[in-house]
């Protein structure tokens, strides 16, 4: 799919560059080396929905990395002498909302079931795989990394080609580690004489995954557990499977699925799920096999050298046929090369981790947090970058979520809580569409505008019928519950936001918070979407829409500037209990473009004051971007690099996004804010002035191809 050029033009700042960007040269600078495993990130190959972990041997031998879908999630058994009515009959406590009416929030329910439902279900790994080493006897060898000299790991990214070489008893190995693109497959091509010889093999390996822990970091799944699981092996099942293990864990079932060279695989013993595969051809010094997975059997698997076609074909399709940033060609500044690193490096590890069927979990595909679940909030910063860098198949296969999961959303509104109309997006979500119980799961609301964005974005891009038609559903039901859920104040006249709910920083009492300031300026902006919406496919606005997006609660203010809520006392930029979390209110101006009655002298201020009063030792991830973004709008474009660039927001030597102080390694929203704001600073917004508006003038060359505007 391509961007009409004219939507491009319609909303650029842009400049256009003689010749094209040397975009191969840019990409591959970048390719990752390493010469040890990371104890914190692995190297990985995948495909968006499906993502291979590797240490430095290019598999797992001596590191269990993950394995990890999209699509591969098990229940723990039920607590004890529960059944799953117990699930579907959970409830938890009832807070009055301002119509009075008596809501359902699902939170301070049974502790044992709310706990079930909040770790299940969760994400599996699995699996490994990893080199068996042999000695000139043929005794298989417990060795560690240590044993490896001369050890080297590139990744190339232009093919998304994981290459390492290493050397065992001065004998070398390379190792080639590909994914297919369209199945969830890796190819591996292992050179060595030592393959000669038999004293190379590789293992296969299943592990135990419960959720008994909320981050399971660096590693998931347990491999000592195993009597709680049960693998199966099937030789030759099909012409191009040589063997084929069948895993299951209760209620879930997974089949790995082995194929390319000839080999022999035996089960270490009953008593482990730990398999063994010797190639069988002898005088050899290659061996490929690929390894699929899946919920099912495959019948027919991609060979080795089909799968790295798939990825180099796939990749080489990614890098030119999307939007490009150089910032570093022709740039004097000497920070443009890091900036151009993590952009390379952001956009390789979103495509792995970050383009699946679902919205992606914070840690992606590489470990778990929050029990392996996504979180609808976080959707924005995970996917919103996709539509400013023209990369609408991705996009679009996570984005269909709000089609899949308006069903359970309109219960939750209307039935679950009572609302007389809309739906309610939940927030920490699983494939099902049931959001966990949890006080802050229940009541934030800043998840709910935005569908209504990207809706807008995606009609910026495909102006047509089809598109309104497409998310009419989804506009309409959100924009209803936007609507029914601010309540006209009899006393005020205006109609207010909350209580019960928690703002974006989650540090509010939820049952006294009033009027929080950014998200009464994404519900304007989102019911003024809704709004064109309906205009467009030629329909009648809903009343209330209007009534309540004009009849909206002013911005709260105070001495000359925005207050985070309407009743927080004046003097919260100096109270620990509102500067230490994310800083919406420099949002209010940035990260969204102005909205109705925004005083931009006031967001100014406001924006300046949050730069100096916030704890920003204590902010992480995307607060980054979102400061950048702040600084940009308002023409403060070095101080937009500087938060970009800034010491707590870290990208390692692979470009993993760094937890820092307040979460696990990896934290992917920091990756996709990143790129949604250098979209931003790169091709402009609208009504911006000059080309890439949010980069300084000395310095900086900024060439750009393919992108869209934000808004
Ligand atoms: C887990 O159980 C829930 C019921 O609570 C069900 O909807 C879901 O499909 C199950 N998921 C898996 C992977 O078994
Ligand atoms: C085989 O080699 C290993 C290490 O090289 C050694 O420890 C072991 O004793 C040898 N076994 C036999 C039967 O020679
Ligand atoms: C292999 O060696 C490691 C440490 O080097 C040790 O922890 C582990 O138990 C050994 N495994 C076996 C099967 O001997
Ligand atoms: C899994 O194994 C670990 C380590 O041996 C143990 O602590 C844990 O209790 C086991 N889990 C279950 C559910 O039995
Ligand atoms: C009406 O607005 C006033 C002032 O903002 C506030 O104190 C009061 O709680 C609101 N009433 C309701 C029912 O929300
Ligand atoms: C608000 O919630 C807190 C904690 O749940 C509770 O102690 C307090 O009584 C509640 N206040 C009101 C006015 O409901
Ligand atoms: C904003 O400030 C400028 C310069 O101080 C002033 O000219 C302008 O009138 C102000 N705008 C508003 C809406 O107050
Ligand atoms: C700022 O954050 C740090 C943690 O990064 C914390 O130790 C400190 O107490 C915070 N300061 C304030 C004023 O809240």
């Amino acid at each position: 799919m391509w961007t009409p050029l004219f939507t491009l033009l319609l909303y650029a700042c842009t400049a256009y560059g003689a010749n094209p960007i040397d975009r191969r040269a840019v990409v591959t600078r970048y390719n990752p080396v390493r010469r040890a495993s990371s104890p914190t990130t692995p190297m990985q190959v995948g495909n968006g929905n499906f993502a291979f972990g590797a240490d430095i041997t290019g598999l797992q031998t001596f590191q269990p990395w993950a394995i990890m879908s999209t699509w591969g999630w098990k229940n723990d058994s039920l607590p004890e002498g529960k059944t799953i009515q117990d699930v579907y009959d959970y409830a938890g406590i009832t807070l009055p909302a301002n119509d009075g009416h008596l809501v359902q929030y699902m939170f301070n329910g049974p502790a044992p079931m709310q706990q079930w439902m909040i770790s299940n279900p969760n994400r599996v790994n699995l699996g490994a795989i990893g080199l068996i080493f042999r000695s000139q006897n043929g005794t298989v060898l417990n060795i560690t990394e240590s044993d490896l000299t001369s050890v080297k790991q590139e990744l190339d990214l232009w093919t998304g080609t994981l290459t390492s070489t290493f050397k065992f008893d001065g004998i070398p190995i390379q190792v080639k580690t590909t994914s297919a693109q369209t199945v969830d497959s890796i190819g591996v091509t292992i050179s060595s004489a030592l393959l000669k010889t038999g004293r190379l093999g590789v293992f296969l390996d299943f592990p135990w995954n419960d959720g008994v822990l909320k981050f399971s970091d660096p590693f998931v799944g347990s491999w000592n557990n195993a009597s709680l699981h049960t693998t199966s092996l099937q030789l030759n099942p099909s012409h191009d499977v040589g063997a084929e293990i069948t895993h299951s864990l209760v209620d879930s079932t997974f089949v790995t699925s082995i194929g390319g060279d000839r080999f022999t695989i035996t089960r270490d013993s009953p008593a482990s799920h730990r398999y063994h595969i010797q190639p069988s051809k002898k005088f050899s010094d290659t061996f490929s096999f690929s390894s699929t997975w899946g919920l099912s059997r495959s019948t027919s698997v991609l060979s080795p050298s089909a799968i790295a076609l798939s990825s180099s074909q796939g990749w080489e399709n990614f890098w030119m046929k999307s939007g490009f940033v150089d910032i570093f060609t022709g740039s004097t500044d000497s920070r443009a090369d890091e900036l151009q690193r993590r952009i390379i490096l952001s956009r390789y590890l979103m495509r792995v981790n970050e383009a699946g069927d679902f919205p992606p979990q914070e840690s992606g595909l590489v470990n778990n947090g929050w029990y392996g679940k996504f979180h609808m909030e976080m959707y924005f910063w995970h996917a919103q970058h996709w539509a400013l860098w023209n990369n609408w198949d991705l996009l679009l296969r996570s984005s269909s979520v709000y089609d899949r999961f308006l069903e359970t959303s309109i219960a939750r509104a209307q039935v679950q809580e009572g609302w007389p109309t809309g739906a309610r997006w939940g927030k920490m979500s699983d494939p099902s569409g049931r959001s966990a119980p949890g006080q802050i799961n229940e009541l934030l609301i800043w998840q709910q505008p935005h569908p209504l964005v990207f809706a807008h974005y995606e009609y910026r891009a495909f102006p047509t019928q089809n598109t309104l038609r497409k998310w009419e559903s989804v506009v309409r039901h959100t924009a209803d519950w936007m609507a029914t859920f601010a309540w006209f104040n009899e006393t005020t006249g205006v109609y207010d936001v909350g209580p019960p709910m928690y703002e974006v920083a989650e540090d509010n009492v939820y049952n006294n918070t009033l009027n929080p300031a950014f998200e009464l300026a994404y519900w304007r902006l989102g019911l003024g979407i809704a709004e064109t919406w309906m205009e467009n496919l030629g329909q009648s606005v809903p009343k209330s829409w209007t009534q309540v997006k004009n009849g909206l609660a002013k911005l709260p203010v105070n001495d000359g500037t925005y207050k985070v809520f309407e009743d927080v006392n004046d003097d919260f930029w100096t109270d620990p209990t509102y500067i230490n979390d994310h800083p919406a209110l420099a949002g209010l101006h940035g990260w969204l473009p102005p909205t109705d009655g925004l005083d931009l002298n006031i967001s100014r201020l406001t924006t300046e004051k949050v730069w100096t009063s916030w704890n920003v030792s204590n902010l992480w991830g995307w607060d980054f971007p979102l400061l950048a973004m702040s600084a940009a709008r308002i023409g403060e474009q070095e101080q937009a690099i500087e938060f970009l660039l800034h010491p707590l927001f870290q990208f390692d030597d692979i470009g993993m996004p760094v937890g820092g102080v307040r979460v696990p390694t990896p934290y992917f929203p920091g990756s996709g804010a990143l790129l949604y704001a250098i979209g931003m600073m790169a091709q402009g917004w609208d009504g911006c002035n000059g080309a890439a508006p949010g980069f300084p003038k000395e310095g900086w060359n900024v060439r750009v191809e393919g992108m869209s505007a934000a808004m």
